[in-house]
């Protein structure tokens, strides 16, 4: 459990608080590429970390990230006129380029000095990997752009989707690095299911801290087939990786890296930035199979209500459960992993504050190890929160970008009996080991 300081510490990320302040000093999924298509198109709305944003992509396809108010009169700037190189605010003219510079102001004599002093909020941005990436924290601290395995993947290996989550952050974060929920939530009967990790449910788990988050093994006892390990990468501030499945399981056809990252909209919203990576250069991602798991995952392409990121299965429905399905088909009712994920992180108990679970009241167990460890990365009291925040800002150090880059296929560990053993050479974070070979 935590304590009410703690919790409140690890989930709000508005400027000025701990954790708003840490997730200011990565460079943060803000859009996917594909909702500014073209230059001078629609400018769209973004709300991330608590802060209302415009973006707009310019005549010459630079994006900008701009205050959604504009510093005449506070007008909307989601309303203006995208036009030769910057916004345009329609109350009376003025006008922005993408690094926030007033270019023309309109209402004043020629004569005016007042254009070269005006400017409005605006954030540095950079796009790769199909995503519009921003930059929201002080200029000395910024990183190197991000540059991980999945960034640096060809188009044809590459699949990136996004997803609104209706909570606070952390719990769903927390979710995607919680192992043991897989064995019974995503139960595809609803107790005796064969699927390699609902054949024990109380799975051991191996932590391995670095410097930019951990990796973390678990263990599942497989009966005649052995040892059934899977690999997951925690990636501070927000990020999680793991591998696809075993050889003997059909995704194979596939191979591939999978992962999120839980980008804060604010406390009680969030993005779910969802990316897979094919690691076999001669095997594309094709598109028909990206979308049967997306399908499977709850976000195909008829999943969402349409002109929206926001499923069709949510928390105003119930997720559509149907108790039916519950008693003789899945464990939960509801069609979609990740709708099932969602159903589970968007309705945690809280105690009055909305969508942001109340950690005071939690019980944790020895399958939550790889939870507590994200809590407090950089050592200190296992049950202590708030370690994310306090060791970062502590150190007044900004991300180690250089260990990051060599994250990936390439950062897997293996478990051994005795404990954990790095093998980079093994290239799937998912492994499953016959017993001969332990
Ligand atoms: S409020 Fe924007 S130009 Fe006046
Ligand atoms: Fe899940």
């Amino acid at each position: 459990m935590l304590s009410n300081e703690d919790n409140i510490r690890l989930t709000r990320v508005s400027r000025g608080t701990p954790m708003g302040e840490l997730m200011r000093r990565y460079w943060q999924p803000v859009l996917l590429s594909a909702e500014l298509p073209e230059p001078d198109c629609a400018p769209v709305r973004v709300r991330i970390l608590g802060e209302d944003l415009i973006a707009f992509r310019d005549t010459n396809g630079k994006i900008g990230l701009v205050e959604a108010y504009c510093p005449h009169r506070r007008a909307p700037m989601f309303y203006g006129r995208n036009e030769e190189c910057g916004l345009r605010c329609v109350y009376h003219g003025w006008k922005f380029d993408a690094d926030g510079n007033c270019v023309d102001l309109p209402t004043e004599p020629t004569s005016s000095k007042m254009k070269d002093h005006i400017k409005i909020g605006a954030y540095p941005t950079f796009e790769k990997a199909d995503i519009v990436w921003a930059y929201m924290g002080p200029k000395e601290d910024m990183p190197a752009p991000p540059d991980y395995e999945w960034t640096r993947a060809p188009a044809t290996h590459r699949h990136i989707t996004k997803t609104y989550e209706q909570c606070n952050w952390l719990q769903a974060l927390e979710g995607g690095l919680d192992t043991a929920h897989s064995s019974y939530l995503h139960r595809s009967k609803a107790w005796a299911g064969s699927a390699i990790r609902e054949r024990d449910g109380a799975p051991r788990l191996d932590v391995d801290k670095k410097d930019w988050g951990y990796t973390y093994v678990s263990h599942r006892n497989s009966g005649e087939d052995g040892t059934y390990v899977r690999v997951y990468q925690f990636v501070m501030p927000w990020q999680q990786m793991r591998g696809g499945v075993t050889k003997n399981q059909q995704r194979w056809d596939y191979p591939k890296l999978d992962g999120h990252i839980w980008v804060p909209i604010d406390d009680e919203q969030t993005w779910v930035f969802n990316w897979a990576h094919g690691i076999d250069h001669n095997t594309p991602l094709p598109k028909e199979h990206m979308e049967k798991v997306d399908t499977n995952a709850g976000r195909g392409p008829d999943d969402y209500i349409p002109g929206t990121y926001i499923p069709k299965r949510n928390l105003s429905n119930d997720y559509m459960i149907d108790r039916e399905m519950q008693k003789n088909v899945n464990f939960t009712g509801i069609t979609g992993i990740n709708t099932q994920d969602f159903a589970l992180q968007e309705s945690m108990g809280g105690s009055g504050d909305g969508p942001i679970c109340d950690r005071t009241g939690e019980h944790l167990g020895s399958t939550d190890k790889a939870i507590i460890a994200m809590r407090n990365p950089a050592g200190g009291h296992p049950r202590c929160g708030g370690g994310q925040a306090a060791a970062r800002l502590r150190t007044r150090k900004p991300p180690r970008r250089a260990a990051v880059r060599h994250i990936g296929s390439a950062e897997c560990g293996l478990a051994q009996r005795d404990g954990l053993r790095p093998a980079p050479e093994v290239v799937s974070g998912s492994f499953h080991i016959p017993v001969s070979s332990l």
